[in-house]
């Protein structure tokens, strides 16, 4: 069905018929309608709020997104652990579950950084408490955790109960002293809801800077209850059980104006707060989009403050320039083969506006999912940039280790494989922070004048260069992947793809171990050999592979600091290495050298993919590679097995 999703983002990007791109944001925070028409037209239909229009005028569309960027705030530098695999469910119920779950995943070698507790960790669901009673033992057991190198993100719901009994609920009689809550129309009596918690809620209003405050000050006490890393925020849009409001919202022109876009329900208020209540900012009819957005930096805050490391939140609701300060998963989808195409369709959305940190919950939310879907999906989750499996209460498990020995084995090769690439997945991270580029990215990003990339929705690209073709059909054994105009190589065995595969779709094999990927030429992708965290991944040897074009020439470049202080970048504690390949030789050339933690990293590999023949010698920095440490294969991968210090500048020439 066609409904409301959980924000607004009034921005579009548009190839036009000469394949330049432009961007249009209608900076406006209002119920709209969003209209298009094949002529070709958009219309935007707002019923309230400012009319300004900003444009972006490309021309590629990576310009677009860096200069809409521009405007609206870059992309978080996301902590390096988050780009791990993540695990949660909600209705863990007990910490014996959630500790057999942990387990088997260690037992299957799976790689997992992050665990979550969704509100079942909570007394009675309220927030900045944990369940003594099924959950007794879990700060300790976050402790557990955090010493094998996992983290752990916790969820908060942007409601509280007012009805404790007195003196029993200090969040809520906090907020209440100060005068901190979502009001009704009077300015001055909270508006009164239901969610989770019992009894009735009330909602912080974050466009009051005395509820930032109160927010921060709270997570940060309860940092010294339960030893979080980072806090994920939902309901934010913000919801209410109560859609037929007890009592209803009052009769008048906000509440029920004269013209209501198409949401769902066909009312304002339909499962949120009364449009004519009131916050900081104005009237709820104009700032009801903006309150999982004004959550979003006091939260970032918030983590900050209370775990004195870079931050991480996970906003269900978000709005132009949510980005600079949450990631966003795509909510609550269900384990339908439908689900997981669309997911490729959401994160390529969101990469537009600025929120590149983004995936789906894998294997599916709602209903149950089934051993072929679940797993494909791991395959794809694997390449999500937030990379978290997700489950609701009452269905049944669906953790990479639930499925047995061969699931087990599927997920942990592909996530070896994300492993393996996450130094060029955080390199990326940078470019979106400080440049504004896109994570994931569409074909037509980067094939710009090609037609009929600009259909495609089944595939994406990580950066410009490195093409994930998933499975998404049930019982599909091969996929048909569309090959722009490029030099492409196989990920696993390094062969150059035919050239009659060029600007056609082909028919490649995909067995049920298997999700196709694609190095495209003309790019150097930095790697690490993975383990089972990223704190143990992060001491590892770093290779590279040079993927050559037809010009037999790659450029690429490696971003890298210790992963989780605050503001690296800002204060220069980081190290920045540009890779060039060209007249058969490689140049690394460094530009920052600002982190100390690089002396003990090395190169330990070099692949080259591309060459026709063996080098006959090959130099580094002068001196002649032993030929024993050079190896040719009938694929056309040149491996060079060599012990060199990540911060050394390197020159790397094949001769024949
Ligand atoms: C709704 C969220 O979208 C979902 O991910 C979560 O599990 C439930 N709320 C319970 O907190």
């Amino acid at each position: 069905a066609f409904s409301n999703l959980y924000g607004v983002h009034p921005f579009y990007m548009c190839i036009e018929n000469d394949f330049n791109a432009h961007g249009v944001l209608l900076l406006n925070s209002n119920a709209q309608d969003v209209t298009l028409s094949p002529f070709p037209s958009i219309t935007f239909r707002t019923i309230g709020g400012v009319l300004d229009f900003y444009m972006f005028l490309g021309p590629t569309p990576e310009n677009v997104i860096q200069q809409y960027t521009e405007a609206i705030g870059r992309p978080y530098m996301p902590p390096y652990w988050s780009l791990g695999f993540q695990l949660c469910r909600w209705g863990y119920n007990s910490i014996d579950v959630l500790k057999k779950t942990v387990e088997r995943l260690r037992q299957y070698d799976i790689p997992h950084d992050v665990q979550y507790g969704d509100i079942d960790y909570m007394e009675r669901h309220l927030d900045f408490t944990y369940d003594k009673a099924n959950f007794a033992g879990l700060p300790e057991y976050i402790k557990e955790l955090k010493n094998d190198g996992l983290h752990y993100v916790i969820i908060l719901d942007p409601f509280l109960t007012k009805d404790e009994p007195q003196g029993t609920y200090k969040p809520y009689e906090l907020g209440e002293e100060l005068g901190i809550w979502v009001n009704n129309s009077d300015g001055v009596t909270p508006f009164v809801g239901k969610a989770w918690p019992p009894g009735d809620s009330v909602y912080p209003d974050y466009t009051n800077p005395q509820t930032a405050e109160w927010w921060i000050h709270m997570c940060t006490e309860f940092k010294n209850v339960l030893d979080y890393d980072g806090i994920w925020i939902d309901m934010n849009e913000p919801a209410n059980f109560h859609s037929d409001h007890h009592p209803n919202c009052e009769e008048n022109n906000l509440n029920y104006p004269p013209y209501v876009p198409d949401i769902s329900g066909g009312l304002l208020a339909e499962k949120t707060l009364c449009p004519n209540s009131k916050t900081y900012l104005g009237y709820h009819y104009d700032t009801h989009s903006l309150f999982g957005w004004s959550q979003a930096k006091p939260t970032f805050y918030a983590s900050q403050n209370a775990t004195g490391k870079r931050a991480f939140v996970l906003s269900r609701s978000t709005f132009v320039g949510s980005g600079k300060y949450t990631g966003h998963w795509l909510g609550d989808n269900f384990s339908r083969w439908k689900d997981m195409h669309m997911s490729i369709i959401g994160m390529l959305e969101f990469n537009l506006f600025g929120i590149p940190y983004i995936g789906a919950d894998i294997c599916g939310f709602n209903e149950e999912t089934t051993y072929e879907l679940c797993l494909r999906w791991m395959q794809l989750g694997a390449f999500y940039p937030f990379s978290r499996n997700h489950n609701a209460i009452g269905n049944k498990e669906q953790d990479p280790g639930a499925f047995g020995e061969e699931f087990a084995e599927i997920s942990r090769s592909a996530l070896r494989i994300r492993y393996l690439l996450l130094p060029y997945l955080y390199t990326l991270f940078y470019h979106a922070h400080v440049s504004g580029n896109t994570v994931v990215r569409g074909l037509m990003h980067e094939f710009t004048s090609d037609p009929q990339a600009q259909e495609i929705d089944r595939a994406f690209l990580w950066g410009p260069a490195l093409m994930i073709a998933p499975v998404l059909e049930e019982g599909a054994r091969s996929v048909d992947v569309y090959f722009p105009e490029a030099s492409w190589f196989d990920f696993y065995t390094g062969s150059h793809v035919p050239v009659s595969w060029k600007r056609r779709f082909v028919d490649v094999p995909a067995p049920l171990d298997i999700i196709p990927l694609f190095i495209r030429g003309g790019y150097i992708l930095p790697t690490q050999f993975p383990a089972r965290t990223t704190e143990l991944s992060r001491l590892n040897p770093f290779s590279l592979i040079i993927a050559l074009d037809e010009q037999g020439e790659a450029s690429g470049s490696l971003f890298w600091d210790d992963g989780d202080s605050i503001d690296s970048i800002e204060r220069e504690e980081y190290f920045y290495v540009e890779y060039q390949f060209s007249n058969k030789a490689l140049k690394a050339t460094v530009i920052k050298n600002g982190y100390h933690g690089i002396a003990t990293l090395a190169y330990d590999t070099i692949q080259v993919l591309g060459f026709t023949s063996k080098p006959n010698v090959v130099f580094m920095n002068g001196e002649t590679i032993p030929s024993n440490r050079i190896q040719y294969n009938s694929n056309g991968k040149t491996i060079l097995w060599i012990s060199v210090p990540l911060f050394q500048e390197l020159t790397i020439s094949f001769a024949y």
